[in-house]
């Protein structure tokens, strides 16, 4: 009887100190934040939902300030939402000691392995230093060709969709569904050099893999059984339950199909220096063997195969749905906008090259190369795509978890739940706790950006508030990229393809809204889907028509 007693005792103990005593220690206690209305209640929903966290945020910053106390999952988990910018960069520039919490990073790691986006510490510094020389100016400009390539090929898909119509009427595309084929195409023969040829039929194997883990795993999962699988794996996954079936068949696939290429890959190098002619591969595993293989790497430094493997797998997941989701939007944002999209597409013609009939397999490379050279400089093409990546940030937030008690740096007051200001310079927060990073919150400050900072206004960037110079972020002083040393590692590549594919699209087609009203959704990021019919998936079904071109 005992023997029972006493486990029930501790358990009932855990869970009282869990939601009646562990918040009293925490030092975020002191400071203002919006009330709890229940014991489960929290605020989860309110900051993450982009329908109502620019008016939560800018609420939140009305009446607690620019330090805010919320609440996460439960008592236990009081986090630190932070809308101050000294704040932040003193958080995301020290990766020691603000962490991706074990939680997302463990949710992570059960689709893709322990790539970049999961580890952390020196398995994290040891990858990301192999990677760097693999992403370089030049590596990246050595990818141009083949992100034109893939452009005119979904041109032509949806040139064959609309010449069936007369030249007056409209064809409707789901923009995000085809753009979704084209960059896992693009990164797929950028990262490994592998067609997975899915502008043409998704029947690939591999590519159905990853198509059914990221996209029917994400959006199919419940909060609490994402939960149950991060905090109890192993008993989650005695329980059969599809989610962890279909994983574990496409991770085989996965392994298989990606550890060949691996193989094949170094087959190739070896036989490269064998030969005395050096493999020309411009992929980034190419680039990644030939680091991993530098005689400046120290050979603890080296990483194998299996962890090759996952930052493949990485590069997948964090390369693709973000640049389709960003040129989706964006051709949304100008779709909504006709004045704005036919000012860029004039900018667009004006390249001196796109009076050539627009068939760029007819290209050389060095042509290419020097269009694309043309294209990044646009101003206003510029404008638009900064303008875009502001307004609707693929990544909504991030988490990172204090690894010790710390004094963070404040800007603005600090305000006491009693009222009070604090006139402390800094905030006290304890080892464990949370801090909520909203990139959407300070991409979208009126207090910083202006009174129309929820407005697309791709002009504001001809004259932008002082303000902005001292907001974080390793692109355009915007936090989508994120910043810091965890910051993307890939941003120069996606600014290639969505440049890219702007100009392609453009010069080739006219877009117009659909009839339905879009509705922006945060399922691991922010996707389109038709307003109130979530059940239908995500798209974004816009009217398009050729371009008549004179001369
Ligand atoms: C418009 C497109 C993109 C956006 C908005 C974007 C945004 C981001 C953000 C916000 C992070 C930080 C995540 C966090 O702190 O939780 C990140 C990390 C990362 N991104 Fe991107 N990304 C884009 C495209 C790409 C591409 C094309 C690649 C690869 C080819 C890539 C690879 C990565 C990797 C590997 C990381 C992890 C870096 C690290 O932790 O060291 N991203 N990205
Ligand atoms: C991170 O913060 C800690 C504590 O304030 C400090 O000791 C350390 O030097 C910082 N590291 C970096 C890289 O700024
Ligand atoms: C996904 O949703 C469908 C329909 O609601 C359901 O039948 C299926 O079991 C769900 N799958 C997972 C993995 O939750
Ligand atoms: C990286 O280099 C080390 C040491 O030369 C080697 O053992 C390892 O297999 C290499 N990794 C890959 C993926 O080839
Ligand atoms: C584009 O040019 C290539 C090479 O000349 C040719 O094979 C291809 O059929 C052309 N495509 C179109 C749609 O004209
Ligand atoms: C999940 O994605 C699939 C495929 O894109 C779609 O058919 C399904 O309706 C989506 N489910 C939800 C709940 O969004």
């Amino acid at each position: 009887m005992l023997i029972l007693l006493v486990p029930v005792l501790l358990l009932a103990a855990f869970a009282v100190y869990l939601l009646f005593i562990v918040q009293h220690f925490n030092p975020l206690r002191h400071i203002s934040g919006p009330p709890v209305r229940s014991l489960f209640g929290n605020h989860l929903s309110a900051v993450l939902d982009p329908r109502r966290s620019p008016t939560v945020h800018k609420h939140f910053v009305e009446k607690y300030g620019r330090s805010v106390r919320i609440r996460g999952v439960g008592p236990w988990d009081d986090r630190l939402l932070t809308l101050d910018p000294v704040s932040l960069a003193y958080i995301l520039k020290n990766s020691t000691h603000y962490e991706k919490p074990w939680q997302s990073r463990r949710l992570i790691s059960s689709l893709i392995g322990l790539g970049m986006l999961s580890a952390e510490g020196q398995i994290h510094k040891r990858q990301r230093r192999i990677a760097t020389p693999a992403f370089s100016v030049q590596n990246m400009r050595a990818l141009i060709p083949l992100v034109y390539r893939k452009a005119d090929q979904l041109t032509h898909r949806w040139r064959d969709m609309t010449e069936e119509k007369e030249s007056t009427e409209w064809t409707t595309v789901d923009v995000c569904h085809w753009m979704s084929r084209a960059t896992f195409d693009i990164i797929g023969l950028a990262g490994f050099d592998y067609n997975f040829n899915s502008i043409q039929d998704e029947s690939n194997e591999l590519f159905l893999a990853y198509k059914e883990m990221f996209d029917k795993v994400i959006n199919n999962s419940t909060f609490w059984g994402t939960l149950a699988s991060v905090y109890f794996p192993t008993l989650f996954n005695l329980i059969p339950n599809q989610r962890s079936r279909i994983i574990e068949r496409c991770r085989a696939v996965i392994r298989r199909e990606a550890g060949n290429m691996i193989t094949e890959k170094k087959r190739k190098i070896a036989e490269g220096q064998q030969s005395g002619k050096a493999y020309q591969g411009k992929d980034i595993l190419t680039q990644l063997l030939t680091s991993n293989a530098s005689v400046d790497i120290p050979p603890e430094q080296r990483i194998g195969d299996e962890e090759m493997l996952h930052n493949i797998n990485t590069f997948m997941f964090a390369g693709s749905d973000t640049t389709s989701l960003t040129v989706s939007w964006t051709l949304h944002l100008l779709a909504e906008n006709p004045q704005m999209q036919e000012r860029l597409r004039t900018e667009l013609l004006s390249v001196s090259h796109s009076m050539l009939p627009l068939n760029f397999s007819e290209l050389t490379e060095e042509e290419t190369q020097s269009i694309y050279a043309e294209i990044a400089e646009l101003p206003y093409l510029h404008n638009v795509v900064r303008e875009a990546l502001r307004l609707i940030p693929p990544l909504h937030s991030t988490l990172r978890v204090a690894t010790q008690d710390d004094l963070i740096p404040i800007s603005s007051p600090l305000r006491c739940k009693d009222g009070s200001i604090d006139p402390a310079k800094t905030l006290r927060i304890s080892k464990g706790t949370f801090v909520h990073v909203s990139v959407e919150a300070f991409n979208l400050d009126q207090d910083v950006w202006g009174k129309d900072a929820w407005v697309f206004n791709p002009d504001r960037w001809d004259s932008l508030p002082e303000k902005v110079q001292e907001q974080p972020g390793l692109f355009a002083n915007i936090l989508s990229f994120s910043a810091g040393p965890r910051s993307c590692i890939g941003m120069r590549f996606a600014l290639i393809e969505i440049k890219t594919f702007l100009f392609i699209l453009l010069t080739n087609f006219v877009f117009q809204p659909g009839p339905t009203p879009i509705d922006k959704i945060n399922v691991v990021l922010t996707r389109p889907y038709l307003a109130k019919q979530f059940s239908k998936g995500s798209q974004l079904p816009l009217r398009i028509k050729s371009v008549v071109r004179s001369g």
